[in-house]
């Protein structure tokens, strides 16, 4: 693989997915790693991330310098470019200028391999104080702005690069082409990672692994579950049986997606577990969001494990033992960074398949290298239908969390039919792109007066939470256009009985978190 050293931030991931977009397989490591470690893993290529640190301040994350020594082609970006320019013998000085955002980079000559086929000037994404003010001996300079007169250096004969800008970053106008000189030409990487070859490897690996016994895996709905299944079952077909708990708290139609549609595109042997009642009656009365949450994660995993129990016993009946246990886990939940401390609790999250960790089965995680857009990129490759793998993210708790105040039949009735309204209108109009996800929220203890014909009626607000992210730590409220919000505000309050309001959430995350509860 390619190992992308993380120096903190956010950068690292972004880099490791921009790596695999141009078909090079690619794995994070911490910056705390030692060269022999590093070496160990036996990568490609070694790619330095940004950080948000001064390479002068005290405790700012360092690297084994024995790592610039392996013989390895490597490239510096941003953080990481000064770290490489100081170890290597460069000068990195703290001039008092800062360039941030778009900033024009001039290539110096040609611009060499790394900069190779590109324009004379281009617009790069900055984010610095210190700058590169003399690139170490036997290095190139490549590239300079109006503020950095080093921003792009490399060294042919040793295979190590660096640029000042991030790449990864879409602002950065020729940024991937960077990537890909650094793998395709200055690393001699060939573009060979993708779908079809990770189906293939996953399905023997599998297949291996599984021999003869059987297989269960809990589906969601959602996009990792569904695909996870769906390789699971290419691999050893019908020794997988899923199930699937109905809870009463998904969105309209997801149920028969799953029931009918998943199974048709798929021959998975699917057991449903109709467990409605059983979680309107555990929420009877239950307004506190952490308790509503800790319901409904011990409520499915009673659901699962007896379900899970019954086809156990008829397993062993059959002298074929259940074994294995699917789950959906993608990299990013696995990804050991280098980056920052430990988070708060803000909310005990719960996944649906999130289950405890004394279950007597193996886990087969077949996605646990992936990215949530490669996770895709393989369910269409399977030919699962697009509403399962175009799902936005769905919280586990899912509707459950959406009603502030008790969870009832008729509310989830009432708010099933606002958000299809509200998912129907965003994707007529072409906007499911440029949305990370829109909770639609029924705030079912506030009322409000309002008129309708020439009634007076006195019903309840819904809460549209439209919002872009890259990854839901951090997201802003998205700036729909109004006539699609006046056509949803219409809609809503025309069909939707007992709701006589629409309002939009402007916050963004931080300081307010995606879901309401
Ligand atoms: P918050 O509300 O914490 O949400 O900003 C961040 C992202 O996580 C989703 N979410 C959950 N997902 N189980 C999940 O699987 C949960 O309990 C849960 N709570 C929130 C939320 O939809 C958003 O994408």
């Amino acid at each position: 693989p390619v190992l992308v050293v993380d120096f903190g931030a956010q950068y690292a991931q972004l880099i490791a997915r921009r790596v695999r977009e141009a078909g090079v397989y690619s794995e994070i490591v911490p910056h705390t790693i030692t060269a022999a470690e590093l070496a160990e893993r036996t990568p490609s290529a070694v790619i330095l991330s940004g950080g948000p640190s001064s390479v002068y301040e005290p405790g700012s994350p360092s690297l084994d310098p024995g790592i610039l020594q392996l013989g390895l082609p490597v490239l510096g970006i941003c953080y990481g470019f000064q770290v490489m320019a100081q170890q290597l013998g460069g000068e990195v000085a703290n001039t008092g200028l800062r360039e941030y955002g778009a900033t024009d980079v001039v290539l110096a000559g040609d611009g060499g391999v790394l900069l190779a086929g590109q324009p004379a000037s281009q617009v790069a994404w900055m984010s610095h104080g210190d700058s590169v003010a003399t690139a170490p001996d036997g290095f190139t300079v490549l590239a300079s702005s109006a503020s950095t007169p080093v921003a792009a250096f490399g060294s042919d004969a040793q295979r190590l690069y660096g640029v000042q800008w991030h790449p990864e970053v879409k602002h950065s106008e020729f940024g991937q082409r960077v990537l890909e000189n650094f793998l395709h030409e200055a690393a001699g990487l060939p573009a060979d990672w993708n779908s079809g070859n990770v189906i293939a490897d996953q399905v023997a690996r599998i297949r291996e692994r599984v021999g003869d016994s059987r297989v269960i895996c809990g589906l969601s709905g959602g996009v990792d579950s569904a695909v996870a299944a769906a390789l699971v079952h290419r691999a050893v077909g019908d020794q997988l049986v899923c199930i699937f708990v109905d809870h009463g708290l998904l969105r309209q139609d997801e149920r028969r997606q799953v029931e009918e549609d998943f199974v048709a595109s798929t021959g998975v042997r699917l057991v449903t577990v109709d467990a409605v009642e059983q979680f309107l009656d555990a929420l009877a009365g239950v307004t506190d969001p952490e308790t509503k949450r800790k319901i409904i994660g011990r409520e499915f995993i009673r659901c699962f494990e007896n379900a899970a129990e019954a086809l156990v016993l008829e397993a062993a009946a059959d002298g074929a033992p259940i074994k294995f246990l699917v789950q959906g886990t993608l990299y990013p939940d696995v990804v050991e960074s280098g980056g920052g401390s430990g988070t708060a609790n803000i909310k005990s999250h719960h996944n649906v398949g999130g289950l405890p960790e004394d279950l007597q089965f193996e886990l087969v995680e077949p996605l646990r290298a992936l990215f949530k857009d490669e996770v895709r990129a393989i369910g269409r490759e399977l030919g699962l239908p697009e509403p399962i793998v175009a799902r936005q993210p769905f919280p586990g708790p899912g509707l459950g969390i959406r009603i502030i105040g008790e969870v009832t039949r008729e509310r989830l009735d009432l708010l099933r039919l606002a958000d299809a309204i509200v998912r129907a209108e965003l994707t007529d109009a072409g906007l499911d792109a440029d949305i990370w996800q829109c909770p639609v929220v029924l705030l079912a203890d506030v009322r409000s007066v309002g008129v309708q014909g020439d009634g007076r009626t006195y019903g309840h607000p819904i809460v549209l939470r439209p919002v872009s992210s890259e990854d839901a730590m951090t997201a802003d409220w998205s700036r729909l256009p109004y006539d699609v919000l006046a056509r949803i505000s219409n809609r809503i309050t025309n069909e939707v009985p007992g709701v006589n309001r629409v309002v939009l959430d402007v916050t963004s995350k931080p300081p307010g978190t995606i879901e309401w509860e």
